[in-house]
């Protein structure tokens, strides 16, 4: 019997040329929290990352810093794209980097077996360079330079002067696979998401398909192009294929021939909005030029805006992720873009969004929930969880929002809705946070060494909201990995149902498994406080 396909996740792999913005880490993010809610379903997820570090925008920033390209890019690797994972507490399996052997071997390989297969031919090319977005540009998309940039034409993601090209170089015959691709969009409507970008691939492809230049010949900052060494292969052409180097493409000796086979295709690839037609256009064709499968989906998510424009480096405009880590920590900003944009579309990052948000879903929501919860348990029953003696209506209620919740949020990550998974979570949390309201435990408690009643009302309360957490735990624990781990080690929910990682989404909305008798802690504050709340407000 084969075993099931690898969940397969990827992130575009980040160019080197500078350190990473939030707009970076908003991708990855997005990635290690599909990836940890896939493994907590209990499937085998590959989660893959890495860097880009060929062609002309690399090599010319490495000049510009008189290193060689290498140099440069072992640096900013080591200084700030390896350690940007561990500030935003992500797992990927793999880091790809574009100079590492074991990609450009195999690039070759692929490079050759098209060529060898009459996919490539040489040929003329002459038109407008953006080097911000490695890509020829068509004309019309083209806009008036402001400023110092007057007079010139400057593409329209980067604001900066395009440069006239002119080079013989090798094509790739992309214009062969225009109707291919139509009829596999056709027959998998869910293979670009979300619809906006469906649409635009759609157009696309119908306003006709023109041969790609494929190589290079007048820089040397790339993988040789193996039947002309005065060529360098494409970037894009390049970095596309990480996709499937990282996993073994073309290896016929194990393990790579059986990690390719359990693994390529991607289910998803995530990629920002600038660059969906290099994903949904050019690696389908190239894919299809192989003989080999397309992936599942590519999913276009939106851009972080400064002052209505993406966010970027070279605009000045780029917020280095540990500036907001170091304030609110991994979690709560992990939290905070996966449910205050909604993923797909573009949204605007603030500190006073941050800072309110911070303090009321998560210090003042959930942080102060499992405090108040752990708190009186310890309180009136020493630690020790007690039956829920007496449940009725409204626990059984609360039950029902659970499951609720958990199927919810589950199907919500399907359509890699995070803020839909998140705001489903939430309904627990406030539906927990309102029971206790109305049950008033620490008012019922006063009575309770006298009166049974009072005792039991008690009892089933904490009981009831300390399982509401354990759900939460479960739910929350993909977004918010370090606060899960510190609550479900404060539930005491380790000796009973085991590590956190082993507990099942499928199965967590199901009432009644945290068993009495548990011993809960009162540990650190998930979400302490801000010292200042008013630092960020306006
Ligand atoms: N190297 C290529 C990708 C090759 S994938 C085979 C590249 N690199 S990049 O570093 O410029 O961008 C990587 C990703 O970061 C893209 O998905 C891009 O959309 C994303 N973002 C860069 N700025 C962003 C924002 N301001 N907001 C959200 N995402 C943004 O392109």
């Amino acid at each position: 019997m084969s075993s099931p396909k690898t969940y397969f996740v990827t992130t575009p792999i980040y160019y080197v040329n500078d350190a990473p913005h939030i707009g970076h880490a908003y991708t990855t993010v997005a990635g290690d929290v599909l990836t940890r809610w896939h493994r907590q379903r209990g499937e085998d997820v590959w989660f893959l990352t890495g860097t880009d570090e060929h062609g002309q925008k690399v090599l010319r920033t490495a000049e510009a810093n008189g290193v060689s390209p290498q140099d440069w890019a072992d640096r900013l690797v080591e200084s700030a794209w390896k350690p940007v994972l561990h500030t935003l507490d992500v797992a990927n399996d793999d880091f790809i980097r574009t100079t590492q052997s074991r990609h450009t071997e195999r690039v070759q390989a692929f490079l050759q077996s098209l060529y060898d297969a009459g996919h490539i031919y040489q040929g003329d090319y002459e038109g407008p360079y953006c080097v911000g977005c490695e890509e020829y540009k068509v004309a019309g998309d083209l806009i008036d330079g402001t400023g110092e940039y007057a007079g010139q034409k400057c593409c329209p993601i980067h604001s900066t002067p395009v440069e006239m090209l002119s080079e013989t170089n090798y094509f790739f015959a992309l214009s062969r696979y225009g109707q291919a691709l139509l009829d596999h969009y056709e027959a998998n409507p869910s293979a670009v998401e979300p619809a906006s970008a469906r649409n635009e691939v759609l157009s696309f492809i119908r306003s006709g398909l023109d041969d790609l230049s494929i190589s290079r010949s007048t820089f040397d900052w790339g993988i040789k192009v193996p039947w002309d060494e005065s060529q360098v292969v494409y970037v894009w052409f390049d970095a596309l294929l990480n996709y499937a180097t990282a996993v073994g493409l073309g290896d016929t000796d194990e393990p790579g021939q059986s990690k390719f086979a359990s693994t390529f295709p991607a289910d998803v690839h995530l990629v920002g909005k600038d660059i969906l037609r290099f994903h949904a256009v050019i690696w389908p064709a190239m894919l299809l030029a192989a003989g080999l499968p397309l992936p599942a989906k590519v999913f276009a998510h939106g851009w972080l805006l400064v002052g209505g424009e993406k966010m970027s480096k070279s605009k000045l405009t780029g917020i280095a992720p540990s500036a907001i880590i170091d304030h609110f920590g991994s979690d709560a900003f992990r939290y905070y873009f996966m449910r205050a944009i909604s993923f797909g579309q573009d949204g605007s990052f603030s500190w006073e969004d941050m800072s309110a948000r911070y303090t009321a879903e998560l210090a003042n929501g959930l942080g102060n929930l499992a405090s108040r919860v752990t708190a009186m348990t310890n309180k009136y029953f020493e630690g020790v969880l007690p039956e829920a003696v007496s449940s009725g209506a409204a626990e059984k209620e609360l039950a029902q929002v659970a499951a609720r919740a958990a199927q919810a949020a589950d199907s919500a990550v399907d359509s890699l809705s995070f803020s839909g998974a998140i705001n489903a979570t939430w309904e627990l949390v406030d539906a927990v946070n309102g029971y206790l309201t109305i049950q008033e435990p620490w008012k019922v408690a006063k009575t309770m060494d006298t009166d049974q009643a009072a005792r039991d009302s008690v009892a089933t309360t904490l009981y009831a909201a300390a399982e509401g957490l354990r759900i939460l735990s479960v739910l929350l624990n993909p977004v918010m990995p370090k606060a899960c781990a510190s609550l479900w080690s404060q539930l005491g929910a380790e000796v009973a149902l085991g590590s956190l990682a082993s507990q099942r989404i499928q199965d967590c909305g199901q009432w009644g498994l945290l068993p009495a008798g548990s011993v809960l802690t009162k540990g650190d504050s998930l979400f302490p406080r801000l010292e200042d709340p008013e630092e960020f407000s306006s």
